[in-house]
């Protein structure tokens, strides 16, 4: 098969239109990343993301609506507070969970009894899923626990002969995957952090929790259990308050020979004397943007990547760490 980029007009979208009607797989941009689309009513169509991408079949999947779709048709038991955050904050890069009506194909939720539904902000998005009309399935666009794709270049690298279309919506603003939010409960909690932070949900909820996933416990949103966000070569993990230990993780991996960068901010940037790096951006929200394609080009020119990150300032960089962490996690 090959895999052809196309740039989002009425030729292409008829295009993918028919790829969904037939079954099949297309990627599309969002704000966040790309996701790999399939519709959500059929089983056999959702099977085939999971054996594209290599993921694993207990790892549940998000449902992409556009604006003007009426959710009360898939799900059940939506609380005012949801109501309310809703409102303010789609469509855009905040995914719920609720209790699910069973309308969609069983394998969308790997058989659990709530759905995630998400509605996407960004306009190419929006034109895909009103052309096609139906809930959309997707993930993140990649080979399963490999960096996620905020290109369609980043597609092709992971998906080419895997797909027909990839629609071309240029680079993501986000950069990090949309922010997954338990609404099936008293208070909302998150599950994985991202762009709407934990003060943004509770300015409007007028609370919000967090959940930790503990090692070893069966996860109440299974993608936490895995090694995500990962670069095909070495990695590590510092704070900017153990610079000291990121350069000499440095020197001694370049002394035993290998290509080895240092991916931070820009302002850290003049603490590294000569060595190489890639700079992320500024603010918490410009290194989220360049996340992932930092990371593609880390594993691309170097053996080893070493990340070396500002504090939790407990807003959009906790999602930035929160992906960092994974990406640089030990086999799993
Ligand atoms: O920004 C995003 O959310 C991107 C774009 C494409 O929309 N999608 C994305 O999908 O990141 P994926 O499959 O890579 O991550 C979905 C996450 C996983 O951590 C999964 O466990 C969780 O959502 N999830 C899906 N359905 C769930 C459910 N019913 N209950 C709890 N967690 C769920
Ligand atoms: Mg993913």
């Amino acid at each position: 098969m090959t895999t052809e980029i196309c740039k989002i007009d009425a030729f292409s979208l008829e295009r993918a239109k028919k790829i969904i009607e037939s079954g099949g797989a297309v990627a599309f941009p969002t704000e966040t990343v790309y996701g790999l689309g399939a519709n959500a009513f059929s089983t056999e169509a959702v099977n085939g993301i999971f054996t594209i991408k290599g993921r694993p079949n207990n790892n549940p999947l998000i449902v992409h609506v556009h604006r003007d779709y009426d959710i009360s048709a898939l799900v059940d038991e939506i609380p005012d507070y949801a109501k309310k955050l809703a409102k303010a904050y789609l469509p855009g890069p905040l995914t719920m969970v609720y209790k699910s009506k069973g309308k969609v194909s069983p394998s969308v939720s790997c058989g659990l009894d709530t759905l995630a539904v998400r509605v996407p902000s960004h306009e190419g998005a929006q034109r895909f899923l009103r052309c096609v009309g139906l809930p959309i399935a997707a993930p993140s666009a990649n080979i399963s626990k490999h960096v996620s794709p905020t290109s369609a270049e980043h597609v092709l690298g992971d998906l080419n002969g895997r797909i027909e279309l990839i629609l071309d919506g240029g680079k993501c603003e986000g950069g990090i995957e949309s922010t997954v939010l338990d609404c099936t409960g008293e208070v909302p909690v998150i599950l994985r952090s991202g762009l709407v932070t934990r003060q943004m949900i509770a300015n409007v909820a007028g609370d919000c929790g967090v959940y930790t996933y503990i090692k070893g416990e069966r996860a109440r949103s299974p993608g936490l259990m895995y090694k995500h966000y990962s670069p095909n070569c070495e990695t590590a993990l510092f704070s900017e308050g153990e610079l000291e230990k990121a350069l000499s993780r440095y020197d001694e991996r370049a002394k035993a020979g290998k290509r080895v960068v240092i991916i931070c901010g820009t302002e850290a940037v003049r603490l590294l004397g000569e060595r190489q790096n890639i700079p992320l951006g500024k603010t918490p929200s410009e290194m989220a943007k360049n996340l992932y394609s930092a990371l593609r080009e880390a594993e691309k020119q170097f053996d080893v990547a070493i990340a070396l990150v500002p504090e939790n300032d407990g807003g959009i960089m906790e999602g930035v760490i929160n992906r960092l962490s994974k990406a640089c996690a030990g086999e799993e």
